[in-house]
């Protein structure tokens, strides 16, 4: 699969090894440009290369890791995404930690905006609950493999991203719509930050 990445920070490099590990092709992009990635490009590999993020979102399978206030922009700079799964992993700090302040949605969920943000895309929302460090390694340990919450209203697109992130590893578990599943897994959601294990 190709694999294009919205943003090149912690989460992107860490979802871009695990993919780069099962043989696919990693297209990362970032706000500075292609030119900046070009040291993380050579230590990835092969399979990795840098675009700008147009051109990373014209991958099979998009993944959105950029900080909450760049969404809109990183979302306004982008073609259609026709049918294009993205993966949310965003979280909506307005403000981030230490002076953490989640953005006020009204009634939607973090990832009903996102997709809001970005016509036709079939947006599943996977490795946000997540804290880096448990994304980054092997996902497989003795007592388990790590959990993966995720949402989605599209059931092909979610059964992708379980098929993608198994073979990572990961032990990943529907927890139903962006709206439903989404409230528990984004911030201040009962499942955010939980870290948890699954034995086979
Ligand atoms: N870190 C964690 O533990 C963790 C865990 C789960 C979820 N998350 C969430 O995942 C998201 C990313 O977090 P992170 O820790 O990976 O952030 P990060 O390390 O700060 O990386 C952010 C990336 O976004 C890029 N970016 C900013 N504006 C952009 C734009 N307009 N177009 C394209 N790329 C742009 C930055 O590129 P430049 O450097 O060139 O500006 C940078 O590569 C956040 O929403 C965060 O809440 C974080």
């Amino acid at each position: 699969m190709r694999i294009g990445t919205l943003g090149a920070g912690t989460v992107a490099q860490a979802i871009a090894r695990h993919a780069i590990r099962h043989g696919h092709e990693v297209v990362l992009s970032n706000s500075r440009g292609p030119g900046f990635l070009a040291a993380l490009v050579r230590d990835l590999g092969a399979g990795a290369t840098a675009a700008t993020p147009a051109e990373a979102a014209a991958a099979d399978l998009v993944v959105l890791a950029v900080g909450w206030p760049q969404v809109p922009e990183v979302a306004a700079q982008l073609p259609p995404l026709d049918g294009t799964i993205v993966i949310d992993a965003t979280n909506q700090f307005a403000s981030p930690p230490p002076d953490a302040r989640i953005a006020e949605l009204g009634d939607l969920t973090g990832s009903e905006y996102v997709a809001s943000l970005l016509p036709g895309a079939r947006v599943v929302k996977a490795f946000n609950a997540l804290f880096a460090q448990f994304i980054a390694p092997d996902p497989r340990h003795e007592a388990g493999r790590q959990v993966l919450f995720l949402a989605g209203d599209d059931t092909d697109a979610k059964n992708t991203v379980v098929a993608l992130t198994a073979q990572f590893g990961f032990a990943p578990v529907d927890l139903g719509t962006l709206r439903e599943g989404g409230r528990l897994i984004q911030l201040g959601g009962p499942l955010s930050g939980l870290h948890a294990l699954k034995q086979d």
